[in-house]
């Protein structure tokens, strides 16, 4: 083997990429800007008083994230740990940009889902989970604010099973609940690992480390708090799940953490045992088979556009998942859609707010390339002539629903121009009225807040004023029928048959009775909630 190949080989073992996803305020971006922390990638971390001004600073770009606080986009955030590469694909953080993070995890190869100890399981995890579910990816637990008043961790081991379906292994333990969390026995190494300090989790934390028989912990936790571990400890291990890490990569385990994101306890064990258990970039499955990361060609497939991150250049960036092979700058890759070769020139990384060009990527990065409007969410890139297609990233069902139209007719040019761009990267759904004329768009969004990014890109990037109105509809579904016809299928009074942007046929429902009526009405249509369509 030459050299040469044997460096590309270590990058991508080396190479872990993986998604946050939490219900809001569990404490994601705490965590994040932590994993980074340890990673050496910043020096200090936000100090706890001044994170609700700079909270989003880390990954936001656009204005409205600035104004209203939350996170609108999903950035890449790259570091190095230990001979590690990691990658995490950070995720919006507001739940009405959830589509966002839904593709966001089509790139990922593994998600961390982090856990207020104190609410469980949260409405917005359940629905992220289940798309990590769809996907069989290994998902980690990391069970937040322990430093705080919290359910019982056995209480939570058992939520866990019973509102997500999938059974934990603990992999650490804490000690010190409710407001005294001292620190954690290491499961695999029998180890307890007492924190110390903190300074508000602006530094890397230091710890006391040593064998649990040692009796030196029944001085410092007290012989009440090290008796409990001890029970603990057996109870875990008796009744608990054994460690299977087959069941841990196909997701069906979820091995779990416990830590205080915020005064740092617990983040750097979760960290290398995360690293530790977690695969490089695994095969990917593509129209041809699963194509091997380790295979010299290199693939890699959009699953993000974003248009105007930087309002100094009006760029529009693909972000492109690498799957297999070497990137090298400039390098002439086949898009295979458009069947047409394509220069892959200012290829990006992210760290933080900066962007630097790269020369060399491997399977796990990301990288985001100048689009001059030729990608779609969903376009496959490979160097070879194989022609391969990476899988479809799915088109989640929006749940809001509006009429636009331009206030000012002159200004339609530009109108359409900023709906298709905003539709191409996935900000929105565009839906047709049969046998109507294009003058007004019917809009799908996941979240409501996305009609108020949708009013104000518009505006500020395309130069459009518009008038919304919203519609009563809740729901989507695609329609699969052998010989659909509009004028024969029989819907009911309050929904209503649109086609969507690739002319296929889908009904809007204002409640979920209606669906059932719908489907008794007309045989053999099957509606389906996710769209067969994908980008
Ligand atoms: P998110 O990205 O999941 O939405 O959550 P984020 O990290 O922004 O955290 C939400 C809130 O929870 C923040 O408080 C943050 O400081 C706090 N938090 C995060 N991790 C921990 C932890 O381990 N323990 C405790 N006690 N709190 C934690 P905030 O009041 O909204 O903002 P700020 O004033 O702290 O900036």
């Amino acid at each position: 083997m030459s050299q040469k190949q044997v460096n590309f080989l270590d990058e991508v073992r080396r190479r872990r990429n993986f998604a946050i996803i939490s219900h809001p305020d569990a404490g994601k971006t705490t965590l994040t800007e932590k994993l980074l922390l340890y990673g050496g990638a910043i020096r200090l971390a936000g100090s706890v008083k001044s994170r609700r001004a700079q909270k989003h600073a880390v990954s936001d770009w656009m204005e409205i994230e600035k104004q209203r606080g939350i996170s609108v986009t999903s950035s890449v955030l790259q570091f190095g740990y230990d001979g590690y590469c990691v990658n995490i694909l950070d995720t919006p953080g507001h739940q009405d940009f959830s589509e966002d993070t839904y593709r966001t995890l089509m790139a990922a190869d593994s998600a961390v889902m982090v856990i207020d100890c104190a609410k469980g399981v949260e409405a917005q995890t359940k629905k992220l989970f289940q798309v990590c579910k769809m996907r069989g990816i290994p998902i980690f637990t990391f069970v937040n604010k322990l430093d705080r008043a919290g359910k019982d961790p056995f209480e939570l081991m058992e939520e866990i099973e019973n509102v997500l379906g999938i059974r934990s292994y603990p992999m650490n333990w804490p000690i010190g609940t409710d407001g005294n969390f001292k620190g954690i026995y290491n499961r695999d190494k029998s180890q307890v690992e007492l924190f110390h300090g903190g300074n508000h989790g602006q530094n890397v934390v230091k710890s006391t480390v040593g064998d649990a028989s040692d009796e030196k912990f029944k001085g410092l936790l007290g012989t009440e708090m090290y008796e409990q571990l001890q029970e603990e400890i057996e109870l875990l291990d008796t009744a608990g799940d054994e460690f299977d890490l087959e069941k841990i990569a196909k997701g069906e385990l979820t091995p779990m953490f416990f830590g205080s994101a915020m005064t740092n306890f617990g983040v750097q064990p979760f960290l290398e045992s995360f690293l530790k258990l977690t695969k490089p970039p695994t095969p990917r499955v593509s129209n041809a088979g699963e194509v091997d990361p380790e295979s010299k060609n290199f693939t890699g497939f959009v699953f993000k556009i974003q248009a105007n991150m930087n309002p100094a250049h009006r760029d529009r960036l693909a972000f492109i998942r690498i799957c297999s092979g070497e990137f090298v700058k400039s390098m002439e890759v086949n898009h295979v859609r458009h069947n047409k070769k394509v220069k892959l020139s200012q290829p990006q990384q992210f760290l933080a707010q900066e962007r630097a060009v790269v020369e060399r990527a491997y399977p796990g990065d990301i990288i985001g390339i100048h689009d001059p409007g030729i990608f779609k969410i969903g376009d496959t890139l490979c160097e070879d002539d194989s022609k391969i297609q990476y899988e479809g990233i799915p088109v989640f069902s929006p749940e809001h629903f509006a009429k636009i139209y331009a206030k000012d007719s002159m200004k339609r040019k530009h109108f359409i121009k900023g709906i298709t761009q905003l539709a191409e990267e996935g900000a929105i759904q565009v839906y047709k009225e049969l046998n109507i004329g294009t003058e007004e768009i019917i809009v799908g969004v996941v979240g409501a807040l996305q009609f108020e990014v949708l009013e104000y890109r518009l505006k500020n990037e395309y130069n459009v004023n518009i008038l919304m109105q919203q519609l009563p509809f809740k729901h989507v579904r695609w329609i699969e029928m052998d010989g659909f016809d509009s004028d024969r299928f029989k819907g009911t009074t309050d929904t209503l048959i649109v086609n969507d942007e690739d002319d296929k046929p889908v009904i809007l429902f204002q409640n979920e009775w209606s669906i059932q009526r719908v489907l008794d009405r007309n045989e053999g249509a099957v509606l389906k909630e996710i769209s067969a369509r994908s980008f």
